[in-house]
């Protein structure tokens, strides 16, 4: 069996190469929850060999989740004490997990309470194993990221007040979701100013670069452009460490917002 699995990423990695794939992606990572996954014991009992599924499928997901066919109950937002409850006297921007909502979709295994394996589509399995039934209410159990796991095991938890800012608004608030030119700039407009200028492109905002080399941006509901979980973290890429969008050699990623 050992010998097998030995074989199976063997082929795994074989095929990744024939692909020609050069960034390092979630296979294998610390989001691969999959029984292939060569690099981590299977924390989930009675497993699938699927890697996705654990956050996206394609049919019947969450609608109301700001991340792409989301597969998971989303927690609330009031369940957590934001950095803004620390009144900090330096914070311009407004904090509203709601607003772009993406952290939320992260917080939904990392605040160490929802089940890892709490998902609306199960894989091919029996559904019972996944804990959930036809309205997506947990069928109580699972296994959390507080339970399970050797090794460090980054839960952030309900508090959020000793974590980064998320949810929160782009230099302080007062830019809108539109080009960044004239009126609408970090000079005239935010009332923090020590950030960099973000780049319009496509509807979309962005820091330092667009796409891939850079960071995103979201779409506040109502409070414009926001900073989220990942606005530095891309949950598939593995080429920096910390699921990071860039190196942060040097502070590289803090000085890509920051003016300091
Ligand atoms: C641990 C959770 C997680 C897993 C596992 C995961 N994703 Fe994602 N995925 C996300 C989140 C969160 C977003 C939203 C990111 C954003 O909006 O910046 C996303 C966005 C996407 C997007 C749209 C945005 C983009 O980056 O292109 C695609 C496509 C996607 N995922 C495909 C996949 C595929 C295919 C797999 C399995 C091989 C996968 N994901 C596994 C969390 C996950
Ligand atoms: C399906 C559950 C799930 C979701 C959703 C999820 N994660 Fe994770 N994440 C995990 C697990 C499990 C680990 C590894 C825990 C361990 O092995 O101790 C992990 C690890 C990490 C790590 C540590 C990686 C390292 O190399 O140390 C980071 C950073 C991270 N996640 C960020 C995110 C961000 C940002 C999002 C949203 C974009 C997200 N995660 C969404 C389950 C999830
Ligand atoms: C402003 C950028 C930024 C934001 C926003 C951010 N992170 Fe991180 N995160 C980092 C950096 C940088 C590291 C790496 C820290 C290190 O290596 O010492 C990290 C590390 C982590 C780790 C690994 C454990 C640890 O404490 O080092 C986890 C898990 C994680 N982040 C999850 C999240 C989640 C979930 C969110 C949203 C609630 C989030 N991050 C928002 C920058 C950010
Ligand atoms: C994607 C943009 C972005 C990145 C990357 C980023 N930050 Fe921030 N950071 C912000 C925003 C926006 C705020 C909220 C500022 C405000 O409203 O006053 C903030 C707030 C802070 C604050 C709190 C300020 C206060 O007034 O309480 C500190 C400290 C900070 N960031 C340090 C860092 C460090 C260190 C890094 C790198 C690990 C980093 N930031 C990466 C955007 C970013």
């Amino acid at each position: 069996m050992k010998n097998f699995k030995i074989k199976l990423s063997v082929i795994s990695l074989g095929t990744m190469l024939s692909l020609g794939v050069t960034q390092a992606g979630i296979v294998g990572s610390m989001h691969d929850l999959s029984t292939t996954n060569p690099n981590v014991a299977t924390p989930i009992p009675g497993g699938t060999a699927e890697i996705c599924v654990f956050c996206h499928t394609p049919h019947g997901t969450d609608t109301s989740a700001p991340a792409p066919l989301w597969n998971k109950i989303l927690p609330t937002a009031a369940s957590f004490s934001t950095y803004d409850a620390l009144g900090t006297a330096t914070l311009d921007g407004q904090i509203d997990l709601n607003e772009g909502g993406i952290s939320l979709a992260c917080l939904s295994c990392h605040d160490g309470t929802t089940a890892l394996d709490l998902v609306l589509n199960a894989p091919t399995v029996t559904q019972g194993t996944y804990r959930y039934d036809a309205a997506g209410t947990n069928l109580g159990g699972g296994i959390t990221m507080a339970s399970f796991a050797p090794g460090p095991v980054p839960v952030l938890g309900k508090d959020l007040k000793n974590d980064h800012p998320v949810g929160v608004q782009y230099a302080g608030g007062g830019l809108t979701w539109a080009p960044i030119t004239g009126a609408n700039t970090v000079a005239t407009a935010a009332n923090d100013k020590l950030f960099n200028e973000p780049i319009w492109d496509n509807n979309r905002l962005w820091i330092g670069a667009v796409g891939d080399a850079g960071l995103p941006l979201y779409k506040g509901a109502t409070l414009g452009p926001m900073v989220e979980c990942a606005s530095c973290h891309n949950p598939h890429k593995t080429d920096f460490g910390s699921f990071l969008r860039m190196s942060n050699a040097g502070s590289g990623l803090c000085l890509a917002c920051h003016i300091k």
